[in-house]
């Protein structure tokens, strides 16, 4: 692999916005049904070009919700997503791609054949198909694997190979839901490097869920701190480190200092979160963190 590029931490001022989310709300149900539930509450964010943006917060605050408004998945009840200025109405393969937390690859067709698949449903000319996926895959380190099944690897390399697929696209823009979630805590670590590298020469624009505040610092130029749900955004932390971040960066006392005070902002929504779940009567708290 070529020596990374280096890419300035975004200052939040000089890229174009590529991503515009106004006043989304999203209410699932009826809202005169007392099983109706207000999923997210009045959300607005503005994400630019080349940012990596992570969405922090307790589970069911909203964030999978929010991810897939702005993938057009699913509709907001009130309010608007924008990508390049074009309002979302539905999935926009030529300019959105998701990496969700399973690996989606069919397990019928080898790693290329997935890839190719993917490749010309985005409308990527056949003529750059090896060379896109062969570069994707080197650079998480799988390229020999490229011809196997996706069973004939572990779970961690089926989720690299699931990351270099969202590479391998043509789209500007990665949405990642808890892309590491199933995985061992060194090899998220890793994973969480290579990605960093893959940002600073990819220039891409990746918004990324995750519960663990470590992988939040360490690959964030901005964390957005949800609420409880209804899930709005309680603030937002900024991380100033430019790409690719070194494992020396988790040694800096800013570091910690960075994850603790992610921890001080969301106890009290976990809390809130985890009460509300709670049976009143029996459950344990449990918290949900990383
Ligand atoms: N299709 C749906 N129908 C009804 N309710 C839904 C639907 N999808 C999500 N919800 C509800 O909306 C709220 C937000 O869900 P969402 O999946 O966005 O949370 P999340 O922040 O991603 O949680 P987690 O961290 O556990 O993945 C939850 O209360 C959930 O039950
Ligand atoms: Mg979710």
């Amino acid at each position: 692999m070529n020596a990374p590029a280096f890419r300035a931490a975004t200052d939040g001022s000089s890229s174009p916005v590529v991503i515009s989310v106004k006043n989304v709300s999203k209410r699932f149900g009826e809202a005169k049904s007392n099983q109706s539930v207000l999923a997210l509450d009045n959300v607005s964010l503005d994400i630019r070009k080349g940012e990596f943006v992570c969405l922090l917060g307790p589970s069911g605050c909203g964030k999978s919700t929010l991810l897939n408004i702005i993938g057009g998945l699913m509709d907001a009840s009130s309010g608007s997503a924008r990508i390049d200025g074009r309002e979302i109405k539905g999935p926009t393969p030529d300019a959105i791609s998701f990496v969700f937390q399973e690996s989606t690859l069919f397990p019928w067709y080898t790693i290329v054949e997935n890839f190719n698949i993917a490749l010309k449903f985005q409308g990527v000319p056949q003529s750059e198909w090896s060379d896109r996926t062969m570069k994707a895959l080197k650079s998480v380190g799988m390229a020999t694997f490229a011809n196997h099944y996706p069973n004939q690897l572990s779970v961690g390399m089926r989720q690299r190979v699931n990351m270099a697929r969202g590479i391998a696209l043509k789209t500007d823009v990665l949405l990642m839901d808890e892309p590491f979630a199933a995985l061992d805590e060194q090899t998220r670590m890793v994973l969480g490097e290579d990605l960093s590298t893959l940002l600073a020469e990819t220039g891409k624009t990746i918004v990324f869920v995750t519960h663990s505040l470590a992988e939040a610092v360490f690959l964030s130029d901005r964390i957005i701190v949800m609420t409880a749900r209804p899930g709005r955004i309680k603030t937002v932390v900024e991380v100033g480190e430019p790409h690719p971040r070194s494992p020396d960066f988790m040694l800096e006392p800013r570091f910690s200092e960075l994850r603790n005070e992610l921890y001080a902002l969301l106890r009290d929504e976990i809390r809130a979160a985890t009460a509300a779940m709670r049976d009143p009567v029996s459950a344990p708290v449990s918290l949900h963190g990383g």
